[in-house]
């Protein structure tokens, strides 16, 4: 039988590869595997557990402040280990990581064919986001299927010379999960106060960045304190340094620990906007019709910014104070980003994906 080997490492990954997982699990003429690389250690097991996958291969490379190179050397030996062992006849790899990009490549090196889920998305500047760009486009250098989410990133992927027959549109599986989790968590109940979601994490904000955004959530506390602004704070420690450091002890601002998946839907739901740096809660939101303010110059998901329910503001103070206040003051403003909108797919791209695998694995045996 066929062997697909299902390789991830982060929280994103996970929640995105959950309804592949799903999906592949039910075709008869496949066995799946799950790796996972563990770049992530607390924050990927939390979404294990929330989606019940338990891993086939668990590298459990996590070190604290991990630099991009100890993790992809970790990363490189213990896949290339596993692939000498395993065979499998298919890699799976999401997104833009370190664990994505150093699976493709490890496969390569063993002549493994690789599946990209998520391809094709681009900002064009390899320092924005960093090291992501870079990731992504070196893996669809490699890949032997690209399952892009939109025709945007399907354009993308033809404009680099990627060969057309391999890449298929799908939507993103990221909207297959949020309707997972939409099912499971039923109505959403009514909330007394306004609440602004904070997340933020990207390493081109580390230092400066992440200093005048904390300013920025500072001033609007004080400015609103008839508003709750609730953080969940990513456990990376070059992050909760500045956050915890600025934003601790002031009274409307709630510092929490990283949320399960299916807590963190129920406080998107509930929440009046978003306020993220993060590339899946771009995907997540506009299905929600909940406004995001995306704390970034660029973005490689120009979709929610076309359909009008994102806005980029960059990361310096005055603006995102002033973005966030137009949106607190002027329900005009607010109401014409709040709108329900799929830009990035129907809930069902994991069943696409999943078919295209087998298609081509039987192609080949
Ligand atoms: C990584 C990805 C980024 C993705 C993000 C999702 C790379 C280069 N970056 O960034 O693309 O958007 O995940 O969140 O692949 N840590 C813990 N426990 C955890 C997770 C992280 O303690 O469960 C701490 C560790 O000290 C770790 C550090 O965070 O060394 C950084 O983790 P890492 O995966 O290297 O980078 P992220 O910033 O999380
Ligand atoms: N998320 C979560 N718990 C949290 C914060 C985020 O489950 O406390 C989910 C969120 O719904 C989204 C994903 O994690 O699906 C985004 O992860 P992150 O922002 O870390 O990574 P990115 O998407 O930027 O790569």
């Amino acid at each position: 039988m066929n062997r697909i080997a299902v390789i991830f490492g982060t929280r994103p990954e996970a929640i995105k590869l959950a309804p592949v997982v799903r999906s592949l699990i039910q075709r008869a003429t496949l066995e799946t595997e799950v790796w996972v690389t563990g770049q992530h250690r607390q924050m990927l097991d939390q979404i294990m557990n929330d989606f019940e996958i338990s891993p086939d291969v668990d590298l459990d490379v996590m070190a604290p402040n991990q630099t991009l190179a100890d993790l992809s050397a970790r990363c490189l030996m213990g896949l290339s280990h596993h692939l000498s062992l395993r065979k499998p006849q298919l890699v799976m790899v999401q997104g833009d990581t370190t664990t994505a990009f150093i699976a493709a490549l490890t496969a390569y090196y063993h002549q493994i064919p690789v599946a990209h889920v998520e391809a094709g998305l681009r900002t064009s500047d390899l320092l924005a986001p960093w090291p992501e760009e870079g990731n992504r486009c070196m893996i669809a250098r490699l890949a032997n299927l690209n399952f892009a989410p939109t025709n945007w990133s399907r354009d993308n992927l033809l404009r680099e010379g990627v060969a057309p027959q391999t890449i298929h549109v799908t939507g993103n599986t990221a909207v297959d999960a949020l309707f997972l989790a939409m099912k499971k968590l039923g109505p959403v109940p009514v909330e007394d106060k306004r609440k602004v979601l904070i997340t933020g994490h990207r390493r081109e904000s580390w230092g400066e960045g992440f200093a005048s955004i904390c300013e920025a959530i500072v001033l609007l506390a004080r400015k609103y304190p008839e508003v709750e602004f609730v953080y969940p704070v990513h456990l990376n420690p070059v992050v909760r340094k500045p956050v915890f450091e600025t934003l601790q002890g002031v009274q409307n601002i709630k510092l929490m620990e990283p949320l399960n998946y299916f807590e963190f839907v129920s406080l998107m739901r509930s929440s009046h906007l978003i306020l993220t740096d993060s590339g899946g809660i771009q995907e997540e939101a506009p299905s929600l019709g909940i406004p995001v303010l995306v704390m970034r110059d660029e973005t490689e998901r120009p979709e929610g910014i076309e359909a009008g329910t994102s806005v980029l503001t960059g990361t310096a103070t005055a603006r995102i104070v002033s973005v966030v206040s137009n949106l607190l003051d002027r329900p005009s403003a607010y109401r014409q980003l709040a709108q329900c909108a799929n830009p990035y797919g129907d809930g069902q791209a994991a069943n696409r994906i999943a078919e295209v695998c087998c298609r081509f694995l039987n192609g080949m045996s």
